[in-house]
């Protein structure tokens, strides 16, 4: 139990019996206040709300439960004004916090709030031939810490990549294929070959009409199941794929299904007839679609009047196949906030098919990452793609490895850890909501609020781990040892660790977690910086390296599930 349930629970004790007793202790929790000023307390407790059930006066109220409230876990109760201040039994405290870091170990803020329930999150996704993109890169890191924190909490995350495999471009793309199609240069530069022959069909088309048409030919044939048509489309597609793996490799995300749009081609018809039997389809303009006028929203288009079916199809049947897959507790999309029609409309229709499930279906939307203030577009000559990206971040830090810490083992390796991390870090530690301003400087420096700094503070308290001896068991805390109020701010941080991570789950918000681990570093240095943590003492010296120990755990623990590495030399 953490001190400030302990806290609570002793509070709603005494107001039990002042007959207040339903102010659970959950209630109470959430009502506890952190005192402007340490002076007056660690924890403070307003009565303003007990005034109504309990007709008093709040600071007689306070009065009251401050001569009720006995612990040997807090030092002193006081009343001030309307206000029982808490000052709790620090020692005591901090040596509960240390041990039970050390007993728990990563598994310290586990809870199982999932009970083994599926939680499918669609993220990533990225459209095959064309190059993975900011806001592809921006669903991956946030989809994949997300998925983290929900298996922590005792879910069973599936990590979905809904690829973009499917749609009419595909046939423009083979017709550029057959034209002018190099199959060597594809297998070289997957992404980069198909993305200039489908840029090719466009400028031709404009001086070709018959381009266009061809185009819809060979769609119609890769529907069809024409046999060339399908094995151009699984070629396009594995090159494409082969090629999004390498990020995925050095991102160090895995994935349990890619099962991506055209999975879904033989579930539509299901879709469409379920559709037709609750009498939803209307048709309009010769194309079939739901409206959603009693949600202000524009109707949901199901088929085309050629026939073809859609994105919010796919989408319709995937949703179908996930729930009779996973039985789901809730099923997420971590996409983009331009989509935010798309998915409110998609859940309209389920909710209008009667699937009641579609109430735990939700979109996580982020905003955009900018460059210069400006959308970073992959037309335009804007890109700045991702690959690139992230080789930059690695060979950044091979440098200052090289400058600063030239005979590192693993050199390599932990340049791409941190390298990666500086690039996932940028992202996760700003609300995603938020657009995101593409920085080097603020993305790769060792002191500000980084991935850098974050693990170069881990590796710096696993090497003074390594030169202070430092052996798990039995310590005492004597006297003087943890005493200073630079390690009671670190204990405070580390006992709060289990509440942020609830609360980035309750907000689907990595970035809880990504400014908590930059908040412990910061107080963990400022520590290091005042106290003498290789104390000539033994026992002093022991006492705080326990300390280290458990600042070591949380960071480590905070970064893997915002998907980071924790290098323990750097
Ligand atoms: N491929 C889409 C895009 O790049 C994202 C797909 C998101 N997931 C979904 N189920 N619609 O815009």
């Amino acid at each position: 139990m953490s001190y400030k349930q302990k806290v609570a629970e002793t509070l709603h004790a005494a107001l039990e019996k002042l007959g207040a007793a339903d102010f659970s202790r959950e209630k109470v929790q959430d009502m506890l206040e952190t005192p402007p000023n340490p002076q007056l307390g660690d924890i403070a407790f307003p009565c303003f709300q007990l005034a109504k059930v309990l007709r008093k006066a709040p600071p007689l109220i306070a009065g009251e439960l401050a001569e009720l409230v006995k612990s040997d876990y807090f030092a002193k109760v006081e009343a001030a004004g309307p206000y029982v201040n808490v000052f709790l039994n620090r020692h005591r405290v901090t040596a509960e916090v240390i041990e039970t870091i050390a007993r728990q170990g990563s598994s310290y803020g586990e809870r199982n709030i999932g009970q083994g329930r599926h939680v499918p999150i669609d993220l990533s996704s990225p459209n095959i031939a064309k190059p993975f993109s900011m806001g592809h890169l921006r669903s991956t890191v946030i989809g994949n810490a997300i998925a983290n924190i929900l298996e922590k909490h005792g879910y069973r995350p599936v990590r979905i990549n809904h690829l973009g495999d499917w749609g009419t471009q595909f046939g423009k793309l083979i017709t550029a294929y057959k034209l002018w199609g190099d199959d060597e240069r594809i297998k070289a530069e997957p992404i980069k070959e198909l993305l200039s022959l489908y840029i090719r069909f466009h400028e031709e088309a404009e001086k070709d009409e018959s381009l266009e048409e061809k185009g819809r030919e060979w769609f119609k044939r890769l529907e069809d199941g024409d046999e060339e048509a399908r094995r151009l489309w699984q070629w396009f597609r594995d090159e494409s794929l082969k090629e999004f793996m390498k990020i995925y490799d050095l991102l160090g995300v895995t994935f349990d299904s890619t099962h991506g749009e055209a999975f879904y081609n033989d579930k539509m018809d299901r879709v469409v007839k379920l559709l037709e039997e609750k009498n939803l389809l209307v048709e309009s303009e010769g194309a079939l679609v739901v409206p959603l006028d009693e949600y202000d929203m524009p109707p949901c288009l199901i088929k085309k009047s050629d026939g073809a079916t859609l994105y919010a199809t796919r989408d319709l049947a995937a949703a179908l196949y996930r729930y009779e897959t996973y039985d789901f507790a809730m099923a997420l999309y971590v996409v983009g906030n331009e989509q935010r029609l798309h998915f409110q409309q998609v859940f309209r229709v389920l909710e209008k098919m009667g699937c009641e499930w579609a109430r735990e279906m939700y979109h996580i939307p982020f905003g955009m990452m900018l460059k210069d203030g400006k959308k970073m577009s992959t037309r335009k000559g804007k890109v700045v793609l991702l690959e690139e990206v992230l080789a930059q971040a690695i060979a950044d830090v091979a440098k200052v490895i090289e400058e600063k810490n030239p005979t590192l083992k693993n050199k390599e390796e932990v340049a791409r850890q941190v390298g990666v991390g500086a690039v996932i870090f940028h992202d996760l530690k700003n609300y995603r909501q938020n657009d995101i301003n593409f920085s080097w400087e603020e993305m790769l420096t060792f002191e500000g609020e980084t991935g850098p700094y974050v693990q170069y503070t881990h590796a710096r308290a696993c090497s003074l781990l390594r030169k202070g001896g430092y052996q798990e068991g039995p310590y005492e805390i004597v006297e003087g040892a943890l005493d200073d109020p630079e390690t009671w701010t670190v204990i405070t941080l580390l006992a709060a660790f289990p509440e942020v991570i609830d609360r980035a789950r309750e907000q689907f918000d990595p970035s809880q977690i990504g400014k908590y681990v930059v908040d412990l570093a910061q107080a963990f240095n400022k520590y290091y910086a005042n106290v003498r943590i290789l104390a000539d003492d033994e026992q002093v010296k022991t006492a705080r390296l326990h300390l280290v120990a458990a600042v070591v755990t949380v960071l480590r623990e905070g970064l893997r599930l915002l998907g980071l590495a924790a290098p323990e030399e750097m």
